[in-house]
């Protein structure tokens, strides 16, 4: 099958679903009629549909004509909320919330790969599904499909991204650390309270705070090895009740960012024993509470890479494969990627001469629509030759 020139033919449709799901945006975990509607377009394909009790999102299963290995092929679904501004025929009519990611293009795009596959299932041998996940943006929502196991005997996965701070034209799968885990840590410093003109009768949990927000940076800059990508962030400080009273109670959030698993790991301790140090010097107490949330997105099985490339190269052209840098930011697909093999990259979207360069999560964002056939091609080109494989 010339997948390239089936995608082609898929343009209409792909464009269509596009609009329509950019039109009814939901947000995460409350993507109800977007799950209705994607299992209404994949039961009209004839694909198997599963869906589940208290759970959004949607599965497709597409079966070859012989038995063989099963592959996977991700798309997430869910919007922000964020008020568009009405400058698109098909703007959101859903006050409020907003397919502000590009998440709209992922579903069309699977949902035209899905067209293209279901069409073909006679040349395929082994099966292909088609995860369409709920909740990406607030977490690691995509454990839901791990533990009730909707990844069991799936040998591959694959996930890609449009990307609006590349050209059309161009994609990026590379070997390597690719997205940073993000994890939050919340700090509960208590202290005492006294009037705010005597502080030697009170221990004051704002300046314990504020110490360990500045002892936290050595944490980057003294304990991590400078060879070791990191960042820490405090994002949120909040404690006292009145200008003229010494703050007993002072809490502190932050997030944490690295793509090396080994060091992540002892992230809790080191956070929990430098707080509670500084507090104490302070004469207040610390207690952490240390959320593990996505871990990093690596790519690091080349035979996926390389077969994700090539399907890159199929649809696009081996000129439209370049380097990006990694990202600090995180991606929930990481979750899958600890259970089963997988592979995650980019598709660029953003086209200046036609006025397309928005950045990701703001009230403008669009994609150059004419890159979501090489998507469609490039997930269904995917999935063909991952079936083909021997080893
Ligand atoms: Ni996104």
């Amino acid at each position: 099958m010339n997948i390239k020139e089936l995608a082609k033919l898929e343009k209409e449709y792909i464009i269509k679903q596009r609009r329509f799901f950019h039109m009814h945006p939901e947000l995460s975990t409350n993507e109800v009629n977007t799950t209705r509607q994607i299992a209404k377009e994949l039961a009209d394909m004839g694909i198997e549909v599963t869906t589940f009790e208290n759970l959004t999102g949607v599965i497709g299963t597409i079966t070859g004509s012989k038995p063989g290995k099963t592959v996977m092929l991700r798309a997430d679904i869910d919007a922000l909320p964020i008020n568009e501004n009405p400058n698109k025929n098909y703007a959101s009519v859903n006050p409020g919330v907003m397919h502000a990611c590009g998440h709209d293009c992922h579903i069309a795009m699977l949902l035209g790969a899905a067209k293209i596959l279901s069409a073909n299932k006679e040349e395929l041998v082994g099966t292909i599904k088609l995860l369409f996940q709920m909740g990406e943006e607030i977490g690691v929502e995509s454990k839901h499909y791990v533990e009730n196991g909707s990844l069991d005997g799936v040998d591959a996965i694959f996930g890609m991204h449009i990307w609006s701070l590349l050209d059309s034209g161009f994609a990026n799968f590379e070997y390597g650390e690719r997205m940073a885990s993000s994890d939050r840590f919340t700090i509960k410093i208590t202290g005492s309270s006294a009037h705010g003109s005597a502080p030697q009768e009170g221990k004051d949990s704002i300046v314990a705070a504020a110490a360990i927000v500045m002892a936290l940076q050595t944490l980057v800059s003294r304990i991590n090895n400078p060879q070791n990508t990191f960042v820490l962030s405090v994002g949120m400080m909040n404690g006292g009740t009145q200008f003229n009273i010494l703050a007993g109670q002072t809490e502190l959030v932050g997030t944490t960012r690295t793509f090396n698993r080994d060091f992540r790991k002892t992230l809790p301790k080191l956070i929990s024993d430098m707080a509670s140090s500084v507090a104490q010097a302070y004469g207040c107490k610390a207690e952490t509470e240390y959320c593990f949330f996505p871990g990093p997105v690596i790519n690091e099985h080349a035979n996926l890479n390389k077969i994700a490339r090539e399907a890159v190269a199929k649809q696009m052209g081996d000129k439209a494969l370049v380097h990006m840098d990694k990202m600090m930011s995180a991606e929930d697909f990481s979750v899958y990627m600890e259970k089963t093999p997988g592979v995650y990259g980019f598709l660029g979207a953003r086209n200046t001469d036609k006025g397309i360069c928005c950045v990701h999560h703001h009230p403008d964002f669009d994609v150059d629509e004419d890159v979501l056939p090489d998507g469609a091609g490039i997930y269904a080109q995917f999935a063909v030759d991952f079936l083909k494989t021997s080893d």
